[in-house]
């Protein structure tokens, strides 16, 4: 097992990474504050890992709520199943929430854990890659509005993370391959080395090879951690960690949520971002290039501008956008030529 550390100070946790680390009750049980936990799961995850999960913590008394699955029930009325069951339990502040699935459920539990009763203590055991290397860490919470995506949220710390890596045997591929392109952005971002050892060994994290997946979930994590603890609440570097975000969101509201993957979403608004900066001459063609993906993209102008408006990235009016000046190297950028946006998103959606 390795234990990478988010620090923040009175708040600083510990990371967990590895094999069968559901097989115990260490180290999960160790940060459950108070004497019962509610674990929310969601109808996919619950057979597959609930009784387990159930299991370690049983001597919390461990109640449940099982969400429908998908980011079509990220919504205020769905976080309510989870506030239902809390009071239903008479769940007092000394319970702990434990999260247990990808990113919509960790996403949904840590919100309801920073407003219920003002605020309890809550654990993250992300399964989906996408989760265990981004989500999971950092302390983002919140849901979906119909006009904008985790537009209502709130920053909530979990007490520890638990990432066991055998969770991925379950995850079908498409979700799997949606994590590494989540996985591909800190490479972009601030790792160029780790891009390049991605390059190298993109076939064994397709194909699960274990180490390869254990070196990459390590390196993200650790990555997002020292951004989170340099930038908690995002008013600076954190947003780097937002490339292809603008865009993603855009696509995912703009397409309807649940259509597009989150990971298939950011890819593609890595695409177009790598394209932007290649535009303005900030990033080579050969590195464009490497960036590009397969992914087929629906992208439609107007509608991009308009859902890009809304973006909580948007800053006073100001489109700020995510870009590259070469691998590794990610700028916030707040002064992009409109004009220079609109082709290339034109561009990008008619030529692919
Ligand atoms: P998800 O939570 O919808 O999970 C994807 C699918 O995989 C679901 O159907 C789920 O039930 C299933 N699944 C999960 N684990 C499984 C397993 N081990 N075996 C089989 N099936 C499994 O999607 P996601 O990609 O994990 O997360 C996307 C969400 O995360 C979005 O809502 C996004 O906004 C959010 N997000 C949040 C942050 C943050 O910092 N808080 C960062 C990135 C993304
Ligand atoms: N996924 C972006 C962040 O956590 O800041």
């Amino acid at each position: 097992m390795k234990t990478l550390v988010v620090e923040l100070g009175t708040r600083s946790y510990p990371i967990y990474i590895g094999g069968g680390l559901l097989e115990s009750e260490e180290p999960l049980a160790r940060h459950v504050a108070g004497r019962r936990v509610l674990i929310v799961t969601n109808d996919t995850i619950a057979p597959l890992y609930l009784d387990k999960v159930a299991g370690r913590l049983g001597r919390f008394a461990p109640a449940t709520v099982v969400l429908p699955d998908g980011e079509q029930y990220k919504t205020l009325a769905d976080l309510n199943r989870i506030f239902d069951a809390l009071l239903t339990q008479r769940c007092d502040r000394r319970t702990t929430l434990v999260a247990l699935g990808g990113g919509v459920v960790g996403d949904m539990t840590g919100f309801a854990a920073a407003v219920y009763q003002r605020g309890v203590p809550f654990i993250q055991i992300p399964t989906t890659l996408l989760a265990q290397v981004d989500s999971s860490v950092g302390g983002k919470t919140g849901v979906n509005h119909p006009l904008g995506k985790n537009m209502i949220g709130a920053f909530h710390q979990p007490r520890c993370v638990v990432i066991d890596t055998d969770t991925l045997g379950t995850l079908p591929d498409k979700e799997l391959s949606a994590g590494i392109a989540e996985v591909i952005k800190y490479g972009l971002i601030r790792d160029a080395q780790f891009l390049a050892w991605l390059e190298g060994n993109v076939d064994s994290l397709l194909a699960r090879d274990p180490e390869a997946l254990g070196f990459a979930i390590e390196r993200s994590c650790r990555s997002k951690a020292a951004v989170v603890a340099t930038d908690e609440m995002e008013r600076g570097q954190r947003a780097l960690l937002n490339l292809g975000h603008t865009f993603g969101h855009a696509i995912e509201t703009g397409m309807g949520y649940g259509r597009w993957l989150h990971g298939e979403a950011v890819a593609v608004g890595m695409v177009v971002a790598a394209e932007l900066s290649r535009r303005l001459g900030w990033l080579g063609a050969q590195d464009a290039a490497r960036v590009r993906t397969q992914v087929p993209t629906e992208l439609d102008v107007n509608k991009m501008r308009e859902l890009m408006s809304v973006d909580k990235k948007v800053e006073d009016g100001q489109l700020r956008l995510i870009l590259l000046k070469g691998i590794g190297n990610a700028v916030i950028s707040s002064d992009v030529p409109r004009a220079v946006l609109v082709e290339t998103l034109k561009d990008c959606g008619a030529g692919t």
